[in-house]
C-alpha cells in the first residue's frame, strides 16, 4: 500500500495543477448563469448535416481502416488538403512540413516537449493563452513575459529583454505568440511589429511559435500576413505554425496541425509516436471532408457574419452600460472569439468572479493568462457562445456587479 503518492510523482508534476480555469467552470452549472467564460464556438453554425453525411459515407467506405492504427504523421488525404488550404495564405508546404496533431493543445504540448529542458526560458506576451502556459509548464520552464499593446506585443521590450538575457549568457528557447485576435485579449499584431519580431528572431536565432486558431475569423479590417508566410518570403525557417480545426470546423474532432521545417516536423513526429501515436483516422477524415467537400469558403463567410453581429451587440451594450466614469476599458477586436476587459485596479477579478456568479454572469479572471507576474484587474470575455440577447443581458449584469464594487 502506497501512503505517499505525492512523493512518487516527478518533480515537474508534483506542484502542477493543470488548467485552473477548469475548476472555475465547475461552478457554472446553474442554468441561469450566462457564461462568457468558455472558448466555445457556437453550435448554431456547426456544419451538422454535412458532417452527418460525411460521417456516414466514411464509415460505409472505410470502416476497416478507420478501426485500425493509422500513420503517425497523419492521413495523406488530410495532409494534402492542408497543403492546399495553406496556399490561400501564400504558404508553400510539402508533406515533410506538416504533422497532423490531435488538436491545437496537442500541438502546444509537442512544441514544449521538443524545445524545453527544466529552467529554459520561454518568452511570451502578457497576457497570453492560458492553455499554452499549462502545456509548456509540463516541462518546467521559466516564463519571461512582455506586455501586449493595442497593436500587439511590445517588440522593443522583447528586444531589450533578449539583449539583457544575452548579457547574462542566456537565450530564450522560443518566443510564443498568437498574432491574430489573440486569446485572451482579441488584439492583433500589426505588420511592422511582425517584421520587427522576425528581425529579432533572425538576429538572435530564436524560433517563433505562431499559434493561429483564429486567423480566418476576421470581422473588420484587412488581413495581415502570417509570420509563417513572412518568414518564408524572407527565406527563413524560423517560424513554427500551430493550427487547429477546433474554431473553424468543430472542437469535438480534436484535430490540428503543426507546420515547420522538415527537421522540426520529423522530431515532432517522433514525439507524437511516444504520446498519442496516431490521431484517429475517423476524426481526420471528417476534417478532410470539411476542407474538400463542405464548401468551407462559404462556411467561413457565414461564421464571420454570425460572430461579427455578436461582437457588435456586445460592444454596443458595453458602450451603454459602462460610462467613462466607471473606469472600465475593453479591447475592440477585429476578429476571433474574445475580448479583454480592464477594471479599476482596486478590483480583483478573481474575487469579482464569485460576486458575478451571484449576479448570474461569468467570465474568466485575467490572472490565469500570465506566465509570470500576473495582473489582477482584467477579465477575458467570450462573445461567440451566448446568444445576442444573452450577451446584452450579461453586459448589464456585469455592469451592475461592478457598480456594486466601486
Ligand atoms: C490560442 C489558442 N491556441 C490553441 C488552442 C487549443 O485549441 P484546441 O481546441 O484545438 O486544443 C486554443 C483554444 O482555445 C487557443 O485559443
Amino acid at each position: 500500500m502506497i501512503h505517499d503518492w505525492m512523493n512518487m510523482f516527478s518533480d515537474n508534476i508534483r506542484n502542477y495543477g493543470g488548467y485552473s480555469i477548469g475548476k472555475l467552470f465547475a461552478l457554472l452549472r446553474d442554468p441561469e448563469i450566462i457564461s462568457l467564460a468558455g472558448g466555445l464556438p457556437s453550435p448554431d453554425i456547426f456544419l451538422k448535416e454535412e458532417t452527418r453525411i460525411a460521417s456516414h459515407n466514411r464509415l460505409e467506405a472505410e470502416i476497416e481502416t478507420i478501426m485500425n492504427y493509422t500513420p503517425i504523421k497523419g492521413e495523406k488525404a488530410l495532409i494534402n488538403a492542408i497543403i492546399e488550404f495553406m496556399k490561400r495564405e501564400n504558404v508553400k508546404l510539402s508533406e515533410e512540413n506538416v504533422l497532423v496533431t490531435s488538436s491545437g493543445q496537442h500541438g502546444l504540448d509537442i512544441t514544449g516537449r521538443l524545445f524545453l529542458n527544466p529552467g529554459d526560458i520561454v518568452m511570451l506576451d502578457r497576457p497570453t493563452f492560458a492553455g499554452a502556459i499549462v502545456a509548456f509548464q509540463l516541462e518546467n520552464p521559466v516564463f519571461v513575459g512582455i506586455d501586449i499593446e493595442e497593436d500587439g506585443p511590445n517588440v522593443a521590450e522583447y528586444r531589450k529583454k533578449i539583449e539583457l538575457l544575452s548579457q547574462e549568457g542566456k537565450k530564450p528557447k522560443f518566443i510564443y505568440v498568437v498574432p491574430d485576435f489573440q486569446n485572451p485579449s482579441g488584439i492583433t499584431m500589426s505588420l511592422p511589429k511582425r517584421d520587427a519580431l522576425l528581425d529579432l528572431s533572425y538576429e538572435y536565432d530564436i524560433p517563433i511559435v505562431e499559434d493561429s486558431p483564429y486567423r480566418d475569423l476576421r470581422y473588420f479590417g484587412e488581413p495581415i500576413s502570417s509570420l509563417f508566410e513572412m518568414d518564408q518570403k524572407r527565406g527563413g525557417n524560423n517560424v513554427i505554425g500551430l493550427y487547429t480545426f477546433s474554431k473553424l470546423f468543430c472542437p469535438g474532432v480534436r484535430v490540428g496541425f503543426n507546420i515547420g521545417s522538415e527537421e522540426v516536423i520529423t522530431k515532432m513526429t517522433n514525439i507524437k509516436e511516444g504520446n498519442v501515436l496516431n490521431t484517429p483516422k475517423y476524426n481526420q477524415d471528417l476534417c478532410t471532408a470539411f476542407l474538400t467537400e463542405m464548401n468551407f469558403h462559404d462556411h467561413i463567410e457565414k461564421c464571420k457574419k454570425y460572430y461579427r453581429k455578436k461582437l457588435q451587440v456586445f460592444l454596443n451594450t458595453m458602450e451603454e452600460c459602462f460610462p467613462p466614469e466607471m473606469g472600465v476599458t475593453w479591447t475592440k477586436p477585429e476578429g476571433g472569439l474574445f475580448l479583454w476587459v480592464t477594471v479599476p485596479e482596486q478590483i480583483n477579478t478573481k474575487e469579482l468572479f464569485y460576486e458575478a456568479i451571484k449576479f448570474k454572469v461569468a467570465f474568466v479572471p485575467g490572472e490565469v493568462f500570465y506566465g509570470e507576474n500576473s495582473s489582477n484587474n482584467h477579465m477575458r470575455i467570450n462573445f461567440s457562445y451566448a446568444t445576442e440577447a444573452q450577451l446584452a443581458e450579461a453586459v448589464k449584469r456585469l455592469s451592475a456587479c461592478i457598480k456594486n464594487q466601486l
